[in-house]
């Protein structure tokens, strides 16, 4: 019976491709009992914990920034998504798994332990933007340059194809949730009111812009004034949180530009000519892909689920073994890596 699965380990989902599906999709969340040291609650509702457990339990987010941030909480949570999508007949599967660009060879094998640790027999690493050119359908086996743009909850990964893999590929620590945390930080300074990460998600998802809304809105939200520490409303607009949110879309497109420098110019202009594709959950930031094409002076092509083309190249590929034939990419274990 076939085993193998491909996981994409993202910041903010989790995703599992098994038997030509997604066969998951869970916040990358696990709520810990600090007695026993072990995972007691995954997903949803442990992404509901964070910031509101005692001293015995703890909510933490394993991946931070597209990495590894605390490693006996992911190797939980990827146990906990394996036999999930495995049931009770797991055999220790094979796991193509996606990372960022230009990962260092220590985060690499943090993110291979603490798959092997979980259970996963070989493992095999791609490059997101590699994987998501796949899920895209795209042709990058000309010379010609492909470029992807995947902007997540932690990073935004920038990639350029040709000949059939990454002429470059990097990785900015810049995408949706320095929105959350901008917006968190304006509201207590221009409202005195705290708010958590998850209040200020929710506003960005729904009033928040890089490019201004045809009507100026107000959304009603509660937080706890900074100075009675008591509950209570406050309003904000469409236009506040636009102001909020441009400098960071500012920031990406300078980031992007810097890799634009970094990359052969003749690839450049393929882009310039054919457009880039835009993909990832901040994809859907309202006027992202209008604000990128305007300052990147490109086309912005953006596919119906931004957010599962990488799992579901990673899939594909697991299948096809279509970038197995390329010797970058193949199954290792820890064992065969050699420590330098
Ligand atoms: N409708 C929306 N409007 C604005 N932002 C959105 C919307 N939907 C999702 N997002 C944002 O997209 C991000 C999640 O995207 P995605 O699922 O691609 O991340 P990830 O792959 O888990 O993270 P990463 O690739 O950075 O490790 C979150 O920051 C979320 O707030
Ligand atoms: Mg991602």
């Amino acid at each position: 019976m076939r085993t193998d699965i491909a996981i994409d380990l993202g910041t903010d989902t989790t995703r599992i491709f098994k038997n030509k599906r997604i066969a998951l999709s869970k916040p990358s969340a696990v709520a810990i009992d600090n007695i026993r040291g072990v995972g007691v609650v995954y997903g949803s509702d442990a992404r509901a914990m964070i910031g509101r457990t005692g001293d015995r339990i703890s909510a933490v987010s394993p991946i931070e920034r597209g990495t590894v941030a605390d490693f006996e909480s992911a190797q939980m949570l990827i146990k906990q998504y394996i036999s999930d999508v495995s049931g009770k007949k797991m055999i220790r599967p094979r796991a193509f798994v996606a990372i960022p660009g230009g990962t260092t060879a220590v985060q690499q094998r943090s993110v291979m332990d603490a798959l092997e640790s979980a259970g996963a027999r070989n493992v095999c690493l791609v490059e997101s933007p590699l994987a998501a050119a796949v899920g895209l359908g795209v042709d990058f086996s000309t010379p010609r340059g492909v470029t992807i743009v995947d902007i997540g909850k932690g990073t935004t990964d920038i990639g350029v194809l040709s000949m059939g893999g990454l002429a470059r590929c990097e990785s900015i620590k810049l995408a949706g949730e320095d929105f959350d945390t901008a917006i968190a930080r304006y509201v207590r300074r221009e409202h005195n009111i705290d708010i958590g990460i998850l209040t200020a998600e929710k506003i960005k998802k729904s009033i928040g812009c890089v490019m201004p809304r045809p009507l100026d809105v107000g959304l009603y939200m509660n937080g706890l004034s900074v100075y009675s520490g008591l509950p209570e409303s406050f309003e904000i607009t469409t236009e506040e949180v636009y102001s909020i949110m441009l400098p960071i879309a500012e920031d990406i497109v300078k980031a992007i530009r810097g890799v634009f420098d970094r990359t052969p110019p003749e690839m450049v202009a393929d882009t310039a000519e054919d457009g880039l594709y835009l993909i990832g959950g901040s994809a859907n930031v309202y006027g992202m892909s209008e604000f990128l094409s305007k300052n990147l002076k490109v086309k912005v092509i953006t596919p119906e689920e931004p957010t599962e083309c990488v799992i579901k190249g990673l899939g594909g590929a697991m299948e096809n073994i279509t970038i197995l034939k390329n010797g970058d990419y193949r199954y290792t274990s820890l064992e065969d890596l050699v420590i330098e």
